[in-house]
Parts: C-alpha cells; structure tokens; sequence
C-alpha cells in the first residue's frame, strides 16, 4: 500500500516540526508494516498456513515488508534524515545511498512494557538468510532487557501466576493463537539476570522452555545460571523440555493447548535439573567424583541467596556426596548459620507409594525393561499421549539399548530428562520384581484399567454437553460398547500371591 503523497507529507511535515521521537519514527514504521500486510495474499497464505487468525496478527501488530530497497520512502519523507539511522531500519552503503534493513519479511513489532515499539524481529517468507533479523540495538532497544510479547501477556501473566520462557517469536504467536497467553520470547539472545528480575517481578513462577536436543539443554543451563541469583522462597522456576524436533509452535499445533499446559505442569523444578546436571558430570562412585560434585556446585550454590530452597540443596548435595549438610555449607564457603540447623533433622523423605497409572506402568517397566517387546499396537497407542511422555520415552530407550536389565536401562537413560524419575520409581517399588509372566500380566491389568478410565472420562464428557451431534452420538455407541467389554474383561486375578 501506498500513503496517499499530501497525507505522508503532511505527516512527515508534522514529525520533523514536533521533532518526531525514536517511538514515534518505530511506531510510524510498524504502521506502515501493518498496511502493508494486507495488501500482501503471499504474506497473508504464509500466516494463515502457520495456523494464525487475523485477529492474532493484528493483536501483536504483525505486519510485512515487501522485497523493495527503499520500502520505508513510502512513510518517511526524511528518508535520508537521521532519525531512520538512529532507528535502526536503514543502513548506509559506501557511496552514500540508504537501503531498508528489513526486506521481504513478516514483521514482528518488538513493544515495550508501555507500549512502545521499540524494534522489529523480520522473517523471511519462507526459505533464505538470515531466517530471522532483529533491529540492531538502539537508544531505545537493548536486546538483554526486552521480552517479546511481554506487553501483550501481562494480563495473562498475572491471572496465571506464571510466565512461559521461549525461544522464538513465532511460538509466542503460536501459543497464544492456541489460548495459552502468558509466554514470552528472548531476542534471540541467552535470558539475562535482568529477564529473570522483569519476569519475577510479574509472576511467582517462571517455567522456561527449551528444545530437547543438547542445543537447549545449554540453553537450559545457561538460563539457570542467570536466575540463581534471584531465587527467593516463594518463586519457583522450571524447565521443559520439549521433545526433539518439536519447538512448543509445532507441539502446540499437533497436540493442542491443553496437552501442552500438562506438559507446563510436569516441568522439572531448577534444583532437580541443576542437581541432576551436576551429578551427570562426576562418576558418583568414585571419592574424587563426588568431591568434584561439591566442587562444582559451590560457584552455584554461593550465587542463591540465603533461603530454604539453597538448604534444600544442600542437603541433597550432601546426600549425593556422602558429606554432611554442614561439611557442604563449609566446603562451599556459605555461612554456616542455617546450614548447622538442618543437621539436627536428617533429611529422611517418607517414600511416597506408586499410586498413579502412570508409576505403575514405569515401575514395571523399569524393574522388566524386556515387557516393552511384548506390547501390542493397541496397547503402545493407549501409552502415545503427552501425560504418558515419561512411558514414551521410556519404551523408546528401551527399545534403542535393548537394555534387559535395570541396570542397562539406568545406564541408557543416564542422559534423559525423565533418569531421576526413573531410579525414583524403581527405589519406591512396593513389591520385589515379580517373574516375567506375572510382570506381563499385571502391566495387562494396568492398560486395561487405564482404557477403562479414559473411555470413562470421555463418556462423561460427551454426557456433559447438551446438544450432541451424529457423530458423538456414534462415539457414545461405541465407548459404550467398549466400557462393557472392558468390565467384562477377564482379570488377570489367578496370579501367584495375588
Ligand atoms: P520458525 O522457523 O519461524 O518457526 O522459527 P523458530 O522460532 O522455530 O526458529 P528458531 O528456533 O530457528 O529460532 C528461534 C529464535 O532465534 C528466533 O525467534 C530468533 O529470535 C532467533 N533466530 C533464529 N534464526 C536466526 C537468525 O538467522 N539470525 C538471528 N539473528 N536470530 C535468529
Ligand atoms: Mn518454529
């Protein structure tokens, strides 16, 4: 779209009279990025196959350049003034000549906490180099300290009490496309301390999320270095890890919101990822290996404000290194203080029972990692659903080892995000592992009484709505059907000691 040539001139005039600010030249830009969208069906197609509605785009203000080298002459009579410059959204060639920085890309406004556009994330439709452009820092843009898409989740953020940490802009579009509302995107940079400080000062929780692949896991890590110093009681921070090749805009996609919010839930809690980290870098075994431990917590362990949670983990630290609470405290010079109170009270959690589906189904196949072979389809299928991700992943270690023992399994899944729930189920086994035939029939028992109740849940729901469609109407035929058979299903009950 073109601006009418009075209208621009005139708002030009205007500028330059009032001495148009850096906000205002940003917000004239992303103005002139948003008209341009629409006029635009390729951009619009591009958007539209992401799964974005218009009323999304238009909430986060997307807009599109066009491949031209001086698009933004279209807005600016001053083209050639200072301001665009300073702006960031033109550069200079040799021989004198401006050229546009962004061209042929979606624009993302980057909008401050009041409101201000303060830079553009641009990517490229489609394939090209580079995928993503970001404004260069500004008088007003300083990568470190700005979030993506944080001015639209503040509401969200309060009313969950909790702030989502992704990579990319697209996935904070997506995600709020599919409800989810309260996430925010870094500049394509690591989260600095000053995030966390922005972040915590919104929500009590921070959950970050972050790729499966080692790239994320140091991404994880590097997060975690940056938010230890600002860990009070009281605020929680958390990883997810997503499964490899998914970012949360495919996963959200494919499995939907609710799907991904359970995944939100299981997020690991900063010390179970710090300490697992920890404790896969030394050979736990060996004296050396758990001094190494201690070692390697202490630059860690010294950034955590004095609190119950650095207690907390200290303890677990002592546990793992075979010290005392307070030798630890001491070795990593904290101030003994509050450390000296936790050695009155040994740190002896009750074992919790395996209650739920999902612990049982892990412990039997942790305890007879070879019953994964013996799953049917139907059975597998039942297990393929996001709250079941631990099982999983569980059968495809398994699978990929061969492992045949617990051990091998523990040595395979050294490296996986789920290794401590793992040791932590097989450690609160209620029973010794049985013989193979009756592992095989248990876990039997346990999918069919996990079918059992998610046909329950899904007859109810169905019931719950009022006005039923054809098709959902067949559904409670067959779920019905279904539901006597399951009842009717002979229970493995003759099992020896049963
Ligand atoms: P889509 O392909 O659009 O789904 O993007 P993505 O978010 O999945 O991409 P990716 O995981 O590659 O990038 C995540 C974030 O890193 C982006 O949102 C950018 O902020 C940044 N980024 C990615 N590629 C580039 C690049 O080529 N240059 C720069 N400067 N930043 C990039
Ligand atoms: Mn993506």
């Amino acid at each position: 779209m073109k601006v009418p040539e009075e209208e621009r001139s005139e708002s030009a005039k205007q500028g330059a009279r009032q001495g148009e600010s850096l906000h205002e030249v940003l917000l004239r830009a992303a103005q002139h990025y948003r008209n341009q969208l629409k006029d635009a069906p390729q951009a619009i197609a591009y958007l539209k196959k992401r799964g974005l509605s218009g009323e999304i785009a238009k909430r986060f203000g997307i807009g599109y350049v066009p491949e031209e080298w001086q698009n933004l002459a279209a807005a600016f009579t001053d083209y050639d003034g200072p301001m665009l410059a300073t702006a960031g959204l033109v550069k200079q060639k040799e021989d004198g000549k401006r050229y546009d920085v962004f061209r042929n890309r979606i624009m993302f406004p980057i909008v401050d906490v009041r409101g201000n556009v303060i830079g553009f994330g641009g990517r490229v439709l489609g394939e090209g180099e580079p995928k993503y452009l970001n404004s260069p820092e500004t008088p007003v843009f300083e990568k470190g300290r700005e979030l993506y898409g944080l001015y639209q989740a503040r509401r969200a953020i309060r009313d969950a009490g909790r702030v989502l940490v992704v990579e990319g802009y697209m996935d904070v579009v997506a995600l709020a496309q599919a409800g989810v509302e309260y996430a925010v995107a870094t500049l394509g940079t690591a989260t600095t301390p000053v995030h966390v400080q922005k972040l915590l000062r919104q929500a009590d929780e921070i959950v970050y999320c972050f790729d499966g692949d080692s790239a994320g896991r140091r991404a994880a890590w590097r997060a975690l270095e940056n938010s230890l110093a600002h860990l009070a009681d009281g605020k929680q921070i958390r990883f997810l890890f997503l499964p490899e090749g998914e970012d949360p805009d495919t996963y959200v996609r494919k499995h939907g919101q609710a799907s991904f919010e359970a995944l939100v839930g299981r997020a690991v809690p900063l010390s179970r990822f710090l300490l697992d980290e920890l404790a896969g870098r030394v050979d736990l075994a060996a004296a050396e290996g758990r001094a190494r431990l201690v070692h390697e917590a202490k630059p860690l362990l010294k950034q955590i404000p004095a609190n119950a949670l650095r207690l907390q983990l200290v303890r677990e630290l002592a546990e793992k290194s075979r010290l005392s609470p307070e030798e630890v405290a001491q070795l990593c010079e904290l101030g003994s203080t509050a450390a000296a109170r936790t050695q009155a009270a040994p740190a002896r959690v009750a074992r919790k029972p395996i209650t739920s589906l999902e612990d049982r189904i892990l412990h039997l196949l942790v305890s007879s990692p070879e019953l994964v072979h013996t799953l049917s389809a139907d059975q597998q299928a039942l297990l393929d659903t996001p709250e079941m991700a631990p099982v999983m992943e569980l059968i495809e270690t398994i699978r990929e080892s061969g492992a045949s023992s617990t051990s091998a399994l523990f040595e395979a899944a050294r490296d996986s995000q789920n290794a401590r729930l793992y040791e932590e189920v097989a450690a609160n086994s209620l029973a010794d592992a049985a013989d193979e035939a009756t592992a095989r029939e248990i876990l039997g028992d346990v999918l069919l009484k996990l079918e059992s109740q998610r046909v329950e849940s899904e007859l109810k729901q169905l019931y719950a709505s009022n006005a039923l469609n054809e098709t959902e109407r067949r559904r409670i035929q067959e779920l019905s059907k279904r539901q006597a058979e399951l009842k009717g299903a002979p229970r493995a009950g003759a099992r020896p000691g049963a």
